[in-house]
């Protein structure tokens, strides 16, 4: 798999403001690594601030994409890679700065997608063979928390669809997101921007939808863009 196990240190926090199902509870702050930590067993790997920076998205902190990916498009060479491979550094490295340089989410989500394909390109241009080995997704479960599990997991695997890049690691994450939208039952319509957040869980089905027919790498990266943008418009949503 790709994901690597360490630690994200950013956290995910979860509107202290939101009720959920049973408006009793309050959510606690959240953190995604702790999220991650559940459904992923993965070793370290070169350019690993990829994760860190679209982990940061999917959390809705533009500010916090920005440091690892300016880290991203000054990193050195990494050593042991075969020749020829420099000018895909420099690509990987132009594709970090375009993310460094986004002035919003949407544009943050494309320069994002545009990294994993720069990744992608490299790994296919040296033909570099890489195996993934994926676990199951996490069980579908209504409640928030375990249902957004599946949601990362799916993400993870269409982040792999584009970085290795792998046909079927992307048709199983569109498949498990096809099959888990965030039922917006599950939020009371009291909360804050009810409507929106509506809307934009119904946007993360119909991205995956248009995920299952897309074969086109671009494509595929188009949807990617729309998919990260969502889920951080709906955690920033949350957070408000
Ligand atoms: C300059 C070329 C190049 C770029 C750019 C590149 N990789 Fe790689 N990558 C390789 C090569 C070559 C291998 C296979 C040999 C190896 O494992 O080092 C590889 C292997 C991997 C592996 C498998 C490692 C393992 O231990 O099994 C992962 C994961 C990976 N790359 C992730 C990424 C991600 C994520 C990015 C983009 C942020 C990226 N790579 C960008 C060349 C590249
Ligand atoms: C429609 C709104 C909405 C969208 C879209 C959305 N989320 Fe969430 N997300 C939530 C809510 C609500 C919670 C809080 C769950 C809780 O605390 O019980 C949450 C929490 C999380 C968590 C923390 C879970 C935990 O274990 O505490 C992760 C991880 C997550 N989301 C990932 C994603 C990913 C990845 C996407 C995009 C593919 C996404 N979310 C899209 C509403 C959304």
């Amino acid at each position: 798999m790709l994901t690597p196990g360490r630690p994200v240190a950013l956290t995910l926090m979860l509107p202290i403001a939101l009720s959920l199902a049973d408006c009793s509870e309050q959510a606690e702050p959240r953190k995604l690594d702790r999220a991650r930590a559940a459904i992923v067993t993965q070793k370290p790997q070169h350019f690993d601030q990829a994760l860190a920076i679209r982990d940061a998205l999917i959390e809705g902190a533009l500010e916090a994409v920005r440091q690892p990916a300016r880290s991203l498009a000054r990193e050195a060479v990494p050593a042991g890679l075969p020749e020829g491979a420099a000018p895909y550094v420099a690509e990987l490295r132009a594709a970090a700065q375009a993310v460094v340089e986004a002035r919003d989410r949407g544009t943050a989500a494309r320069a994002i997608s545009g990294l994993a394909l720069a990744c992608g390109n490299c790994h296919q241009g040296l033909s570099a063979g890489i195996e993934l080995s994926v676990s199951a997704p996490p069980p579908p479960e209504p409640a928030p928390a375990p249902h957004m599990r599946r949601h990362l997991w799916a993400a993870d695997r269409m982040w792999e669809g584009l970085v290795v890049p792998s046909h079927d690691a992307w048709a199983r994450g569109v498949e498990v997101l096809a099959d888990a939208p965030l039922h917006p039952e599950a939020l009371s319509p009291a909360v804050p921007n009810y409507p929106r957040i509506e809307a934009l869980a119904h946007r993360v089905h119909s991205l995956a939808e248009a995920g299952e027919t897309a074969e086109d790498m671009t494509d595929r990266a188009d949807i990617y863009a729309g998919l990260l943008a969502t889920c951080a418009r709906c955690h920033r949503l949350l957070a408000e």
